[in-house]
């Protein structure tokens, strides 16, 4: 049984359930697996090196013959900040480090090297990948053009219908509205903008105006979330959290626990990890970066800054300097489940709230673009 629409036609696939791309998360295994179960499987590739990347993408190739999708962080890298400047933010790292005993060697700004999305273009190409979603941005109108003669259909981020309406006069394909509640980082990018809206108003809002396909992001878990994604005019839906625990995740046991205990009120909003908006668990790092008066840098440099911390962090199973992404129904991730059996479980009981879903062949799912002027 398949449900049928404008997105599932448009990409190929069974269901309109998109895996999120969740970078330090989202294993190849992942991609194939919710692919392989009728879903869109979403490889995060931000910010990863194009050799690096390819391997990946190959590696996705090896499990699954079914789509997927290649995730890009669509930004331009701004002027390094002030030496000063990140020597106090780098003193206030060390002080932490130092009194929770952990050895970190400081960072040399003048030796940060970043790659460009754009160098992730020929890998793209190269590999025919059929499906690219951005977030942070509107990549060039010159990587458009090339994905385009190459026939990949483009999905873009959008936190507002402001941006919605840039992505679409852009050329995207489908549109992932992406509302606060989501983990990870804020797809914002309109300059000086943080768009607060849920995805209960930002998805209609959408879905009424623009004449792509919307994906709604943020806080769906289950069925019930698939289910209300679609009722609110969505024509597929992204969850993120919901997979932090499967056993394709690459969270670590001590980070997995910490987002198993989750609550309703236990996520923020911070820019203390990377200089970008980004929800996520609180933890020792964030508490003393927002306590203190220090300007966190702009992204990527907060990010290099904290990168060694957090990776050392990680090789302990300590979390209390890891990002521990996650939206604000995280506390409803299944533990100890396959990616396949998420999407599977997703599927069953989005079938029971909404019967006209099964079986849908050439039909309109409730609220999809059709109905739109
Ligand atoms: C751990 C984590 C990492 C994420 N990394 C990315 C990423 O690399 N690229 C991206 O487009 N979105 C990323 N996101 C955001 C997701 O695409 C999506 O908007 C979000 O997970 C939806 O909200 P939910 O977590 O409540 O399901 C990430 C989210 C999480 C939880």
């Amino acid at each position: 049984m398949e449900w049928k629409n404008n997105l599932t036609s448009m990409l190929g696939i069974s269901y309109p359930i998109v895996q999120a791309p969740m970078l330090g998360i989202t294993t190849p295994e992942m991609v194939a697996a919710v692919s392989n179960a009728g879903g869109l499987g979403s490889l995060p590739i931000g910010n990863i090196d194009p050799s690096t990347a390819r391997t990946q993408i190959q590696k996705v190739r090896e499990l699954t013959t079914k789509p997927f999708a290649v995730n890009v962080f669509a930004y331009d890298i701004p002027i390094a900040p002030d030496q000063s400047a990140f020597d106090a933010m780098q003193t206030l790292l060390q002080g932490v480090y130092t009194r929770n005993g952990l050895g970190i060697a400081p960072v040399d700004l003048k030796t940060l090297t970043f790659f460009s999305y754009k160098d992730l273009f020929p890998v793209l190409i190269e590999e025919k990948v059929d499906i690219v979603s951005f977030t942070f941005g509107i990549p060039d109108s010159e990587g458009i053009s090339l994905l385009k003669q190459s026939n990949a259909k483009l999905i873009g981020t959008a936190t507002s219908l402001e941006e919605a309406v840039l992505l679409e006069q852009r050329g995207m394909d489908a549109i992932v509205a992406q509302g606060i509640e989501a983990g990870g980082h804020r797809g914002t990018f309109i300059a000086g903008s943080l768009p607060q809206i849920g995805v209960m108003a930002l998805v209609p809002q959408l879905a009424d105006r623009i004449k792509v396909p919307v994906i709604a992001a943020g806080g769906i878990m289950d069925g019930r979330g698939v289910a209300a994604g679609l009722m609110l005019g969505a024509a597929g839906v992204q969850p993120g959290s919901a997979f932090l625990l499967c056993n394709e995740s690459l969270a670590t046991d001590a980070h997995k626990a910490a987002i198993a205990a989750a609550t309703d009120t236990t996520t923020r909003l911070t820019r203390a990890f990377s200089g970008r908006w980004a929800r996520g668990l609180t933890n020792t790092l964030i508490a003393a970066v927002e306590d203190s008066n220090t300007t966190i840098l702009p992204y990527p440099y907060q990010d290099a800054l904290t990168q060694p911390a957090r990776k050392a962090s990680r090789e302990q199973d300590n979390p209390s300097f890891v990002a521990m992404w996650a939206g604000q129904a995280a506390g409803l991730a299944k533990e100890k489940t396959g990616a396949a059996d998420i999407i599977q479980q997703m599927i069953a009981q989005a079938e029971q709230l909404l019967p006209s879903l099964k079986g849908t062949a050439n039909t309109v799912v409730a609220g999809s673009q059709d109905s739109h002027s």
